[in-house]
């Protein structure tokens, strides 16, 4: 969690492997920022961020951070935490990278997959996840989680957001096409609480969620290490 400088940082580390990216095409990127805004995903931002409550100090880490909303929203509303992302997606993480400098935001962004984090065990108090599970193939959630874990300190926490969740249907057509993916087949909302607990986290609790007409619902989570 070292090698922050002002305007960020990005480290290429690690073998190429397939990967879902934000829009699913990769030229469709540059229409994240603006339909995302459009949808509202900078109050589910807010919301996550209420929950996880970083102080002054704190270690962020956001697995899947893409263009990098939540993670300067972190280092805005907390500048003395140390904020890190992490995405496979090169484009997308140039991206948050120019908005970091613009912003006069340090923060630093490294090239890796949630379940192969390039971190120490125990070297990070707040793991942030916004929309990222859902990206990730169904037989490495489980690793990706534990990757979490092992990465948290103990006592340290997970805060996670994803489409779906124990009583929603795949209610609107974002739900509907984020779940029809040959990389990502499955369901991932409700089946969220027993894969936390599989991993091995502790007082696993589902925090409430926001049900949005023709999107689906989006549901929160905590966990403990
Ligand atoms: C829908 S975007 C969410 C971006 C951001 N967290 C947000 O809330 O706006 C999902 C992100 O997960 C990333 N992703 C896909 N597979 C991943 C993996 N195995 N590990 C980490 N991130 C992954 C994608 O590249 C993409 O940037």
């Amino acid at each position: 969690m070292s090698g922050e400088v002002a305007g960020g940082r990005t480290a290429i580390s690690g073998e190429e492997r397939p990967f879902l990216p934000g829009m699913r095409r990769n030229w469709l990127l540059p229409l994240y920022d603006p339909l995302t805004r459009l949808l509202g995903i900078r109050r589910v931002h807010v919301r996550l961020l209420g929950q996880a409550g970083v102080r002054p100090g704190h270690r962020v880490l956001e697995i899947g951070c893409g263009t990098g909303n939540l993670l300067l929203a972190a280092k805005r509303s907390q500048p003395a935490a140390t904020v890190v992302g992490v995405d496979p997606d090169l484009t997308a993480l140039a991206r948050a990278q120019r908005k970091a400098h613009r912003r006069g935001l340090a923060v630093q962004l490294d090239r890796g997959y949630a379940d192969e984090l390039p971190y120490a065990d125990d070297s990070v108090d707040v793991v942030l996840s916004s929309f990222m599970l859902h990206h990730v193939p169904a037989d490495r959630r489980e690793p990706a989680m534990r990757e979490v874990r092992r990465v948290l300190r103990p006592g340290g926490a997970l805060h996670l957001v994803d489409i779906g969740g124990a009583d929603a249907h795949a209610d609107g057509w974002i739900a509907r096409r984020a779940h029809r993916h040959e990389l990502t087949e499955g369901e991932v909302g409700g089946g969220i609480p027993d894969l936390l607990r599989r991993a091995g986290f502790l007082d696993v609790s589902e925090t409430g969620s926001d049900a949005r007409r023709h999107v689906g619902r989006f549901t929160f989570y905590r966990a403990r290490a």
